[in-house]
């Protein structure tokens, strides 16, 4: 099988991915673009990253296109992708445990004040505020895939009142109440405490953390976007936090990555701020992972992870 592996890497993660899959599938030959382009009639499948737009592009006999990215909006804004090649997308058990740990932090220094302290050391101030209990606290999960699902169950294990938000409505999580639709997310929003976005970004989900949603959650409630930037409208959230509407927001993903300097939420002291780390994609569980969707279409087996490119995730 020969495999286009190409993404907007640089030259030593390139390396690093390369020597990650080319050891989980050995037998497998794994070309960078140019090779891929100068055999262009003998590529099989392609593991992507976030590849330039094009890329994919007058490849014959292309039959899988793999994402190393859990999120595949910016992949399909590709207009040029090969029509009918099944695409399939990263799940790792092992990034779903990794944004469920970062959702619990950021919960539980929400609910105990925890950037609020944090805050007040900068300032040399000493103050004490009320202590809220995990089990009066309702912590609100958009998205109930792979990463909410995950995010939502452990926070449930950790005492929160935890409700999921789906499409659907989701597969019953122990604890976790589940909510589908338009209505039910509106009614849930004045009861929520702290708002954690995982959603995937499609045009239905584009801005949704907007003006609207921030004035019908209660006074002071944590938002935690770890989905993607264009999920949120900036400006909308720096007028909440600058009202108090929104007491904190924790944020891992921006409209341009890295952060432009000078972007107000680099200094904004009702902001925590990461350079989109909520989940890293890691190689070593990962290259298994679209490796057996390799083997899977060697073998004539069902592929795994399918994207719906219609639906956008
Ligand atoms: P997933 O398994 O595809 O789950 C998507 C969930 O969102 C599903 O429950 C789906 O509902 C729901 N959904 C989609 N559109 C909706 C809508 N319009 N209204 C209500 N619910 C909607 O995705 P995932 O693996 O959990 O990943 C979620 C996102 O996390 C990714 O797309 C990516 O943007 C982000 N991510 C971030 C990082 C990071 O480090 N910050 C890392 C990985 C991923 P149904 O089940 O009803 O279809
Ligand atoms: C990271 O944001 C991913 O989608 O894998």
């Amino acid at each position: 099988m020969n495999v286009l592996l190409c993404g907007d890497f640089d030259a030593h993660a390139f390396a690093a991915w390369h020597r990650a899959l080319a050891e989980a599938m050995p037998e497998a030959r794994w070309w960078t673009l140019d090779q891929a382009r100068a055999q262009a009639a003998a590529v099989n499948a392609a593991v992507v990253a976030n590849p330039p737009p094009g890329s994919l592009q007058g490849l014959p006999k292309l039959r899988l296109i793999q994402s190393l990215w859990a999120g595949v909006d910016r992949l399909l804004a590709d207009r040029s992708l090969p029509a009918g090649v099944p695409i399939a997308r990263m799940v790792d058990p092992a990034m779903n445990a990794a944004m469920a740990e970062t959702a619990l932090w950021a919960t539980l220094a929400l609910q105990r004040d925890f950037f609020r302290y944090a805050r007040q050391q900068r300032q040399g101030r000493w103050q004490q505020h009320a202590q809220r209990r995990a089990d009066e606290t309702p912590v609100l999960v958009l998205g109930q895939g792979e990463m909410g699902r995950t995010t939502a169950r452990t926070l449930a294990q950790a005492g929160f009142v935890v409700s999921g938000w789906s499409r659907g409505g989701s597969a019953a999580e122990p604890g976790v109440k589940s909510l589908a639709g338009d209505q039910a997310l509106w009614q849930a929003l004045p009861q929520t405490q702290v708002l954690i976005n995982l959603l995937p970004l499609t045009p239905h989900t584009l801005g949704l953390l907007n003006a609207p949603l921030f004035a019908t959650l209660p006074r002071g409630a944590g938002v935690v976007n770890l989905a993607r930037g264009r999920h949120l409208v900036d400006d909308d959230l720096l007028a909440a936090l600058d009202s108090g509407q929104v007491g904190h927001a924790v944020l891992d993903v921006f409209h341009a990555e890295p952060l432009p300097t000078g972007h107000a939420f680099w200094s904004h002291p009702g902001v925590t701020l990461l350079p989109h780390v909520a989940a890293q994609t890691d190689a070593r569980s990962a290259a298994a992972v679209a490796v057996a969707n390799l083997r899977a279409l060697r073998d004539g087996a069902p592929l795994r992870h399918r994207v719906e490119p219609t639906r956008g995730y």
